[in-house]
């Protein structure tokens, strides 16, 4: 009785570890909007759920109606990258096409699995888990979990790579959205500064420039991405202050007099 209880803790106490596993690496992948950073993340994390020795996200091609490995962790991960399978091809393909998860002990003699994917890699997959990635409305792509490293991969690794995946569909959304909204902010902004440059005619197409060069410049300087986005801002709106000024003033082919310089200025 007391051997069985002993089992029992046992059993619940790697459930907890496993369990705070699964959130801190949740909530990793989670606290970024950094599409290729999530990523990254997403699938050195299942890999170190489940004890794994290599890992890959493939994503949809929704044009063309394909899977292509954006992602490939392990020894020879870069080599599958060319690789692309259609819907329904290779066990990727199945897994996206029926949006079922699969755990398969022995893949190499799983009929569905595309043998070029471990010729290009020179890799030797044995076992593999799964999983569809998917929003409740649509499929982003499929993660695959390749070869554990001790014994066989479990059902219950399954599940979990059910539940983080679909973590990870969130994730890999909500970056997407936050891309697009920042992108209709720019255009919107972009619209307004141009609108506003419309008034002087002989600055045409000056704030794009400056944009342009001031970006290029700081291609050039290594600025970091958060402060090129601040900088593409800053560029867009640095005449902004034009919208203030009369337009005789703004308009004034001449020299200007001390207080329509102060007006320029804006300090009256
Ligand atoms: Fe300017």
């Amino acid at each position: 009785m007391e051997i069985k209880e002993c089992r029992s803790c046992d059993a619940l106490g790697r459930k907890m570890k496993h369990l705070e596993a699964f959130i801190d690496i949740t909530t990793l992948v989670n606290s970024t909007l950094d599409i290729d950073e999530i990523k990254k993340r997403a699938i050195e994390s299942a890999m170190k759920l489940t004890n794994a020795e290599a890992g890959s996200l493939l994503f949809v091609d929704a044009e063309a109606k394909e899977l292509y490995f954006d992602v490939a962790r392990g020894n020879k991960g870069d080599n599958v990258k060319t690789v692309r399978l259609g819907m329904g091809q290779g066990i990727a393909g199945w897994v996206a096409e029926n949006h079922l998860p699969l755990v398969i002990e022995d893949v190499q003699s799983d009929p569905r699995f595309y043998k070029k994917a471990d010729a290009r890699s020179g890799f030797t997959t044995k076992s593999m888990i799964c999983v569809p990635v998917e929003t409740r409305t649509k499929l982003i792509g499929v993660l695959q979990i390749i070869n554990k490293k001790d014994g066989m991969f479990t059902t219950e690794d399954m599940v979990m790579m059910v539940s983080f995946s679909n973590q990870v569909a969130i994730a890999v959304e909500n970056a997407r959205l936050h891309d697009e909204l920042k992108e209709t902010f720019y255009k919107t902004v972009h619209a307004f500064a141009e609108t506003m440059e419309m008034r002087d005619p002989y600055t045409g197409g000056h704030t794009k420039r400056v944009m342009e060069y001031s970006l290029s410049i700081g291609r050039k300087m290594g600025v970091p991405a958060q402060s090129m986005t601040n900088l593409r801002l800053a560029a867009i709106l640095h005449d902004i202050g034009k919208i203030g000024v009369k337009d005789e003033v703004l308009l004034k082919p001449g020299k200007l007099t001390a207080k329509e310089f102060s007006h320029m200025k804006g300090v009256n």
